[in-house]
């Protein structure tokens, strides 16, 4: 395996795919590495759902996407960008050889009896499966597949839930689109340490 850092450096987000289907184990060697990821309390909130069926990626793909539709009406887009919008969103999520809807669970995670300690929790929660979902990124680069974290669940939860038949309690946070890449897309531009970074202060 190459070096940390240059698996780091070198990954990119991949939105096109091969339609050759990936190996059972590689998926799970990428789950695998979702496990190893750090967490807040070692709570582990993270849970999976992995959909290699077209049919169902299809069904999501469009449930998720009538949710996108409604909102861009309410933004006042031209009907035919929505066509075009959804169209596209469809597609990209159909392509993918495989998808993993990436959830959130706060079952293990601690309860206080003010408002302000558990939303903190909850974003411990979320920051845990951010974390899982970057392991997954890196160890799939790693593998040779091409991967992108797409943030559409968290618009439209219900719908995912419904779809999936994900208990009311567990919250969608990502959809993972994954396959062997069809691009090689260039970095996207980075900050500069310097636009980033204060020591010892902000100033
Ligand atoms: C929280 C999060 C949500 C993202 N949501 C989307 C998305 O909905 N659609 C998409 O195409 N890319 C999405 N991305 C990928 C980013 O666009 C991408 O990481 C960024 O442009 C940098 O490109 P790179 O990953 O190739 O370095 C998301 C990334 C993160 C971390």
């Amino acid at each position: 395996m190459c070096n940390i850092l240059e698996i780091i450096k070198s990954r990119r987000s991949i939105r096109k795919f091969r339609p050759n289907p990936i190996p059972r184990e590689l998926i799970e060697k990428i789950l695998e590495a979702a496990r190893w990821a750090p967490s807040a309390h070692n709570a582990q909130p993270w849970r999976f759902v992995v959909i290699r069926d077209y049919q169902m990626k299809l069904k999501l793909a469009k449930a998720m996407a009538e949710a996108w539709r409604r909102d861009l009406i309410k933004d006042g887009v031209s009907i035919d960008q929505i066509s075009r919008l959804i169209e596209e969103s469809v597609r990209v999520f159909t392509s993918a050889p495989v998808l993993i809807v990436v959830c959130l669970t706060m079952e293990n995670m601690h309860r206080y009896p003010d408002e302000r300690r558990n939303k903190v929790e909850y974003i411990m929660a979320v920051q845990s499966v951010a974390a899982a979902i970057q392991n997954i990124l890196l160890s799939a680069h790693a593998l040779g597949l091409g991967v992108c974290w797409k943030c559409a669940p968290l618009f439209c939860p219900d719908v995912v839930r419904y779809v999936l038949k994900i208990p009311h309690n567990i919250d969608p946070q990502a959809i993972l689109i994954i396959g062997y890449p069809y691009e090689k897309p260039k970095p996207p531009s980075r900050l500069s340490l310097e636009n980033i970074v204060h020591y010892e202060t902000w100033n």
